[in-house]
């Protein structure tokens, strides 16, 4: 009961989430009928009351009709300006009359000639919104198991398109880790959080509560679920629900301290590289070393590169790149290089281990791949399906973001982590197939567009096999 009066809870409007739906103009009509009802019969009046004075004119004098017609009953009353009232009044109900009768004509028309179109309209207007927003996410989300709740609350400002949103996922037991992240970004938010239970939605009550800075920036997407961590489903929903153009792909528990939305956004050339929908900027992640407890708050994180550079010392100091006990994760960000450069520098290296945080156009790289359910390479998937899918990665070389040292529940990364490993293994050869075959029917297969994929692709036995063939077909 308490969440049935929030604003945009439940009642997400189709027509909001950019789908193709017959809109309804009923109410134009019931609004049009009353204004019929209001002016026809005056309108039918005159009319009739002009049509009689012809006639009694033509009847000579003696013949009126009706002393109500005759209308000169009342001088006191006939000065200019009540003329004036009835001539537009007049003029005007006449109008609404004609036009009353051209559109019953026509609706007589469409019914019997347009009933075809008729038909189309009532088939596609009723789509239930929580049928619709289980479909969207349907690689992982059962029609009647999962409960999802955009805009549970909805920040108070509104981005411009062109602004980047902070796209993120949580879980309740990561609201201090994204009360401080709110604290510290004054910019768009889109995070989903999962719950599994719907007595838990009053713990967001109370986060966003407490949180002014989370009012003003933070749109909060809700999914309740018995099934843990479909990570991707939940990212998928973040990017969709964001309200920006460019998002970037967050996780909860890092904090971004550098200006990177003014500086990409005042940049012309990075703008219109991102606008192009081919190109991922990637923001290079580090960590406070673990052995050490060096941590301070997070307001005392370095703010920009040239504060960094001295507690990072080319990864002898207390700062070292992210995942330092998994090189490959983030070694394609090549930090060695980052150190001395002043400009965007590609992406050279590129290994299947790679999984960076990247700023992108909301709506040009594939979704992630929802069939990664619970820990282990589920993020590392969506930007491998971007790199095939010919994304080029760029790293930013001012920006970067800062893992908040947390502990990790051990226990709970174990489940799914094995199952993943060999979908991960099977699922690269499938996308390389599926962009090969992609790419044969967009005419792309010679083109810059599909030079990842070869890069990539050509290591796997079945992708070379079926290279051959389809060269052999389209050539
Ligand atoms: C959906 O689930 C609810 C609760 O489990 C059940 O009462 C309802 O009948 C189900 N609806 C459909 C269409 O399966
Ligand atoms: C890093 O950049 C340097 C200089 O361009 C290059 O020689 C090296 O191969 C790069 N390493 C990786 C892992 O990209």
């Amino acid at each position: 009961m308490l969440y049935q009066s929030r604003p945009r809870a439940r009642d997400i409007r189709v027509s909001s989430l950019n789908t193709t739906v017959v809109p309804d103009f009923s109410h134009i009509n019931y609004c049009f009928l009353f204004h019929i009802a209001c002016f026809c019969p005056a309108g039918i009046r005159i009319t009739a009351s002009a049509f009689f004075r012809h006639l009694r004119k033509r009847m000579g004098p003696g013949n009126s009709l009706s002393p109500r017609l005759r209308g000169n009953s009342r001088p006191g009353i006939r000065t200019a300006w009540f003329r004036l009232l009835r001539g537009v009044a007049t003029v005007y109900a006449v109008l609404v009359t004609v036009r009353a009768t051209f559109y019953l004509a026509s609706n007589i028309y469409q019914q019997q000639y347009h009933s075809i179109l008729d038909r189309h309209d009532t088939v596609a207007a009723p789509v239930d919104s929580a049928l619709l927003l289980a479909g969207s996410f349907g690689a992982s989300i059962h029609p009647n198991e999962t409960e999802i709740i955009p805009y549970f609350y909805q920040a108070k400002r509104n981005p411009i398109k062109k602004d980047i949103t902070i796209c993120t996922i949580m879980t309740l037991g990561r609201v201090e880790m994204f009360e401080r992240l709110a604290s510290i970004h004054d910019g768009p938010i889109s995070v989903t959080i999962h719950v599994t239970k719907r007595d838990m939605l009053p713990d967001i009550d109370a986060m966003w509560a407490a949180n002014p800075l989370m009012r003003q920036n933070v749109d909060i997407h809700v999914i309740i679920s018995p099934h843990l961590r479909e990570f991707n489903t939940y990212r998928n929903m973040a990017r969709l629900f964001a309200r920006t153009d460019y998002i970037f792909q967050f996780d909860v528990d890092f904090a971004t301290t550098t200006d990177f939305r003014n500086r990409i956004i005042s940049d012309e050339r990075l703008m219109n590289m991102l606008e192009q929908g081919n190109n991922a900027f990637v923001v290079p992640a580090f960590q406070y070393r673990r052995d050490a407890n060096v941590e301070p708050s997070l307001k005392d994180f370095p703010k920009t590169k040239e504060e960094l550079l001295p507690i990072y010392k080319a990864g002898r100091g207390d700062i070292e790149c992210f995942y330092h006990w998994w090189k490959p994760s983030h070694a394609g960000t090549n930090y060695t290089y980052w150190i001395g450069a002043t400009d965007i520098y590609p992406v050279t290296q590129w290994n299947t281990a790679y999984e960076p945080y990247v700023i992108i156009k909301r709506n040009s790289a594939p979704w992630c791949d929802a069939r990664f359910i619970g820990y282990g390479d589920n993020k590392v998937s969506c930007l491998f399906e971007y790199y095939v899918s010919g994304q080029n990665f760029w790293v930013l070389p001012e920006d970067f973001i800062i893992h908040q040292t947390h502990s990790n529940l051990n226990a709970a990364r174990k489940v799914g982590f094995e199952y993943n490993r060999g979908l991960y293994v099977a699922f690269q050869e499938e996308v390389c197939l599926r962009y090969l075959n992609f790419f044969a029917q967009s005419g792309d297969l010679d083109t810059s567009r599909a030079e990842n994929m070869y890069t990539q692709c050509r290591q796997y036995d079945g992708f070379r096999k079926w290279e051959k063939q389809i060269i052999s077909i389209t050539t």
